[in-house]
């Protein structure tokens, strides 16, 4: 008897320890937030992407906020019949392709922006070290409605997701026609870009020389995962999601009507026709 009993204590010992293991497991996986949100290239920083953010903090789209303040690019402003003394930093003409998710959920928020309800200064904190919501960021290029949802799917899987995991939260891989979002959009003051893909994605992410002994685990070129993921066909690489259009009311940035890409009350796509 008291043989079985050990038998049968070890065997219910080793289950309660294996479940508590997995339990663990499991808690480690974060829950993807309810709605998406830009949080900002900060948070793709770090133990993720660190030579991404370092090459794009130093790219033409990590210094697009700079060029907003008065005095800088003077030549270029006359150009395009702007004031080159203004302080175009919070004016909602610029903003949207200038920032990340201006207008959006989590999105950039210019000085002197209140809360409705309370009247708190609920503006975008800039650090001047870590260009983040201010700049256009990884989330106008990658994202639908911010990366929010899929960047927990990323962190849960460490990288090693389809591209559908990700779509389904909002990632766009129409990566052609996602700089239409600005480059030779209608509202820009700048005319027609002069963009050409497939040269000019060079200027993107010069990543190669951003890697050192610490973050060499990170390189997704190297170890196959870029590649890999080349052979998927994404829905919005198919198809191109739908282009935002907008006016300015009243001062007030209003996106135009069935022009969005993504609506999170349908939790549905739309896409270009
Ligand atoms: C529809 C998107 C869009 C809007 C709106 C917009 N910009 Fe731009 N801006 C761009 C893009 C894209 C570029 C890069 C040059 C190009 O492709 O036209 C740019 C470049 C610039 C440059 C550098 C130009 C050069 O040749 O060096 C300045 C300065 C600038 N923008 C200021 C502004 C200001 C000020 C406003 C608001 C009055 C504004 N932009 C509104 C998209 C936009
Ligand atoms: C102006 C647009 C733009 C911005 C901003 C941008 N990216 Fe990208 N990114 C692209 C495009 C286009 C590609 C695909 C082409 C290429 O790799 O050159 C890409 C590819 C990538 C890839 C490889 C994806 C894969 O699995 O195939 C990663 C990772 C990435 N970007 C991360 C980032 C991060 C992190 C940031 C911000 C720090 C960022 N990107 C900012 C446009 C952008
Ligand atoms: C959210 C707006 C936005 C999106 C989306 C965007 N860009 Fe830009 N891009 C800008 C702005 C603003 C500048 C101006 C930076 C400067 O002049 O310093 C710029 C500058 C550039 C430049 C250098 C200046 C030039 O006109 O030659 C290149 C090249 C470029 N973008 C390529 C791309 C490509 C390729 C994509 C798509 C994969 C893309 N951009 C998507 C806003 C955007």
């Amino acid at each position: 008897m008291g043989k079985t009993l050990k038998v049968i204590s070890l065997i219910l010992f080793s289950a309660f320890f294996l479940v508590g293991v997995s339990d663990n497991a499991d808690a480690r996986k974060k829950k993807i937030p309810k709605k998406p949100k830009y949080v900002g290239s900060a948070k793709c920083n770090g133990s993720c992407h660190d030579p991404y953010y370092q090459a794009w903090v130093n790219s033409p789209h990590g210094k697009t906020y700079n060029i907003l303040k008065p005095g800088e690019r003077a030549d270029a402003k006359k150009r395009d019949k702007l004031d080159p003394d203004k302080d175009y930093t919070t004016d909602p003409q610029c903003l949207r392709c200038h920032t990340t998710g201006y207008r959006q959920s989590g999105g950039f928020k210019p000085a002197g922006s209140k809360s409705k309800k309370s009247g708190k200064d609920i503006s975008t904190k800039i650090d001047p070290e870590e260009p983040s919501k201010e700049q256009v960021g990884c989330e106008m290029c990658h994202s639908a409605a911010g990366g929010g949802q899929f960047r927990v799917v990323m962190k849960n899987s460490k990288g090693d997701f389809k591209k559908e995991e990700t779509e389904k939260y909002g990632q766009r891989w129409d990566y052609e026609n996602v700089c239409t979002r600005c480059h030779s959009h209608p509202k820009s003051p700048h005319g027609k870009s002069k963009i050409d893909y497939a040269k000019d994605k060079a200027v993107l992410h010069p990543i190669d020389k951003y890697f050192t002994e610490d973050n060499a685990d990170q390189n997704i070129v190297k170890d196959g995962k870029v590649k890999d993921r080349a052979k998927e066909k994404a829905k919005s690489e198919e198809k191109g999601l739908r282009i935002e259009d907008w006016n300015i009311k009243k001062g007030k940035l209003k996106f135009a009507k069935g022009t969005r890409p993504y609506s999170s009350k349908k939790k549905k796509f739309y896409y270009k026709k």
